[in-house]
């Protein structure tokens, strides 16, 4: 059976559409007050990622919900760590926390990686089953891995940070033990992914959150070549780059074998052009902090933006939707790319 809208993937593949179609990262979370409603009952944050019918629930509710054009299953990029080796617990209202992290060649050298790995990421694949079959194909769905720099960047961190200092540091001081990490990361996202698409995802993205505390040159040797090693191996279904803050590698983002360009709201939508030329598809890049603002502004500015674009453009904020805003903000947003067509 066909998809019943398929103008998502229509335009990742390149063809021109009557409008571009909307989703938005983390549309799938506590905007919702379904979400919220499902997600107190449970025991955290972790514990709605091991229930996979609960999981595919709220992936769909943004469906019903918002109208968006696409799907992104409920999951989380820590997932891949913890399948590796280190184990994260998600604390409430700071984020990620690893009580053991990567400080060693020895510590890289113990971890779990490719197949086997990937295989003990069951509950995120009966999630897909769940949601595949109960989306029905209305929109596509997308699955998602994190890039392998921002997974090492939580491995050897341990949470969130402002800088990523530590990180930054085993990049500097233990090269050769950080290509070696690098590369049993890049293994387990192709393996993960591969079973991802097995279980029906129609496109996946790759998150490089963050991407934009690199050097130019440290994210050309330690971040672009696993990511084009992944866009190498994954061949089944079309592939989404976003990788946030990393304007300066935008040609190299261009150049890699992948079907549509993330972008960030600190992109000029001119700029982006310029550089990835008209036929290039990209995907963003509102200000999540323009959904604060009221659905009057939300409307211009949203259909500034799709002009700026023009064809072969997915509607998306820059990164992912704050929790505290207002539904109805976004249903603006969504409702303002949905009543818009290229030709008037
Ligand atoms: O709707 C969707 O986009 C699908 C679900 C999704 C989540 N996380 C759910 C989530 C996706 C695609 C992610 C990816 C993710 N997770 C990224 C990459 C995208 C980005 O934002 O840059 C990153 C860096 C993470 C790691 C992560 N997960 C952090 C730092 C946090 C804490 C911050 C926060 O928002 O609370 C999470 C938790 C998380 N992942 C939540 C959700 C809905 C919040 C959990 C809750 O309900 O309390």
């Amino acid at each position: 059976m066909s998809l019943k809208n398929d103008l998502f993937l229509r335009t990742a593949n390149g063809e021109l559409t009557e409008r571009p179609p909307v989703w938005l990262m983390r549309q799938a979370g506590r905007i919702l007050p379904q979400y919220r409603k499902i997600r107190s009952s449970l025991n955290g944050f972790k514990d709605l990622l091991m229930h996979p019918e609960l999981a595919a629930e709220v992936t769909i509710q943004p469906v019903d919900e918002l109208g968006v054009d696409a799907a992104i299953i409920f999951s989380d990029i820590l997932v891949i760590p913890e399948a590796m080796g280190l184990h994260y617990n998600m604390v409430e209202k700071r984020g990620p926390l690893f009580p053991k992290t990567i400080t060693s060649k020895a510590d890289i050298e113990k971890l779990d990686f490719g197949n086997s790995a990937a295989d003990k990421l069951e509950y995120v694949f009966e999630a897909l089953d769940f949601t595949v079959k109960n989306l029905d194909k209305r929109v596509p769905l997308i699955g998602f891995s994190g890039a392998p720099w921002t997974l090492f960047a939580y491995m050897i961190e341990g949470s969130g940070s402002k800088t990523f200092s530590k990180a930054k540091k085993f990049l500097y001081q233990e090269p050769e033990a950080s290509h070696l990490l690098l590369e049993k990361i890049t293994e387990t996202i192709i393996a993960y992914l591969k079973l991802k698409i097995r279980h029906g995802v129609d496109l996946v993205q790759i998150f490089d959150s963050w991407a934009g505390i690199l050097s130019p040159d440290q994210y050309k040797e330690f971040g672009l070549p696993y990511i084009a090693q992944i866009c190498s191996a994954i061949r089944r279904v079309p592939i989404t780059v976003f990788a946030k803050g990393a304007w300066f590698a935008l040609d190299q983002i261009g150049e890699l074998d992948c079907q549509v360009v993330g972008l960030d709201w600190n992109t000029y939508p001119s700029v982006a052009r310029e550089v990835l030329g008209d036929k290039r598809v990209v995907q963003g890049n509102a200000d999540p902090c323009l959904l604060y603002s009221n659905p009057e502004n939300i409307r211009e500015q949203t259909i500034k933006m799709i002009k700026e674009f023009g064809h072969h453009h997915i509607v998306n904020l820059g990164h992912g939707v704050y929790p505290d805003t207002p539904l109805d903000n976004v249903k603006a947003f969504v409702q303002t790319v949905k009543e818009f067509s290229y030709k008037v």
